[in-house]
């Protein structure tokens, strides 16, 4: 049961679409961050894309998450093939859906554009600026691309070329006087400094794009999750007021809430469920972030030191693999290490989504919360290691000898 928001996405879709002078910068693309897990991806899918679509637009909707392994320039292409192909089949669903919401006459047979759909994407092929703008000369509307957690993008050749192809089609197409329609960019991204570093000057392709953040679930949420579990809870129903801060305190995930108030149904009749629903929120809180962590600790000791060295540095590491690296790893397991080593473990950490690549040999960790957790924790190590009783230590596997 999913809560719509489909009056924020009107909203936005209209700022987007049917932009007042003030809102003209959203041409330049607009970019969301937001951490993981709040619900970033429901909203494009129930709510925005919807919304686009009811004021006509074309919405191309690619998730880089979905396989962090594959090349993210591939998945994109792929999806701008996808429904270009969809639009040259004649009867097609989304030629129907377009037929109703524009005055489009020419396109109802199928589309039809003057290169190969096999050529989108390809060296030689034809360019995006050239295939955006057939399409939105045809479809005499807008086309809207979606890329879902774009910092993905980042970090390799081929992600580099993508934003710059998709910076040239934008300015390409937007400039044109009397365009039947615009190529709108937006990117939702899980880490908010890489995401704001796609926009900044000189840096990257999307300069002048406006970055905000995404706007979390709040009361109106809230007061619809109550309504909904209100029969199961009966007297364990906690009060809005209440359930409104745990959900801020568990960073606003509608999944750690659901959780939190199910544990409600298991106290005894007599239990005070305001008294108890803040202390339940932060242990799950805590719960949360530990399933991340055991991942890295599953990966055995030097993962653990590969990400604590990624962790403490801060930001983009590119001094994993260097000598002075390998022997602080070798010092904290215990053993000789080398670089094909923190190689593999690298990549089963960036297969895993705990790692990304931020640019050719740099890493950072794909989630800020996670990294805060683990930071946390290897404080709490570190505390408990010099207090005089001695450390119990609190990371599982062996932290050498
Ligand atoms: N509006 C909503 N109503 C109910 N559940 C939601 C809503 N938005 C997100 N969720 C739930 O929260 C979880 C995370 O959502 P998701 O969209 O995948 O987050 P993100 O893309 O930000 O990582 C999912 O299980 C989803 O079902
Ligand atoms: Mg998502």
């Amino acid at each position: 049961m999913t809560f719509r928001r489909t009056a924020l996405a009107e909203q936005m879709a209209t700022q987007l679409l049917r932009p007042s002078f003030l809102d003209t910068s959203l041409r330049s693309g607009l970019f969301l961050s937001g951490q993981r897990r709040v619900g970033k991806t429901t909203f494009l899918a129930t709510d925005l894309i919807p919304a686009l679509e009811a004021l006509g637009a074309i919405v191309v909707y690619v998730d880089l998450w979905s396989q962090p392994q594959a090349n993210p320039a591939d998945l994109v292409h792929e999806a701008i093939r996808k429904t270009l192909k969809e639009l040259q089949m004649p009867g097609s669903g989304l030629l129907k859906r377009l037929k109703q919401v524009t005055n489009l006459e020419a396109g109802a047979a199928g589309f039809k554009f003057g290169f190969k759909l096999a050529d989108v994407g390809k060296d030689d092929g034809v360019s995006l600026a050239q295939a955006f703008q057939e399409l939105i000369d045809q479809a005499q509307t807008d086309v809207v691309l979606i890329v879902d957690e774009v910092q993905h993008a980042l970090g390799s050749a081929d992600g580099d070329h993508l934003l710059h192809a998709l910076k040239a089609a934008r300015d390409a197409i937007n400039t044109r006087p009397g365009t039947p329609g615009h190529f709108l960019f937006i990117g939702t991204g899980s880490h908010r400094a890489r995401v704001q570093e796609l926009t900044l000057k000189g840096n990257q392709a999307f300069n002048g794009a406006v970055t905000n953040e995404f706007p979390v679930l709040g009361r109106d949420f809230i007061d619809y999750v109550l309504a909904q579990v209100r029969p199961q809870l009966g007297a364990m129903l906690p009060s809005a007021e209440v359930t409104e801060a745990a959900f801020r305190s568990m960073g606003s995930r509608p999944e750690e809430l659901m959780k939190a108030l199910n544990v409600l149904r298991s106290l005894p009749p007599d239990a005070l469920p305001d008294e108890h629903l803040p202390t339940i929120a932060q242990s799950l809180g805590a719960a949360a972030a530990d399933v991340e962590l055991q991942k890295v600790e599953a990966m055995g000791p030097l993962a653990e030191a590969v990400f604590s060295r990624i962790c403490s540095i801060g930001g983009d590491v590119k001094g994993v693999f260097t000598s002075e690296a390998l022997k602080a790893y070798a010092a904290q397991i215990g053993r000789e290490v080398t670089a094909q080593e923190v190689q593999g473990i690298i990549g089963m950490m960036t297969s895993a989504n705990l790692l990304m690549r931020v640019k050719h040999g740099h890493y950072g960790v794909t989630d800020p919360f996670v990294e805060k957790a683990w930071m946390g924790r290897l404080q709490a190590d570190q505390l408990l290691r010099a207090s005089p009783a001695g450390g119990v230590p609190r990371l599982k596997a062996s932290k050498g000898s």
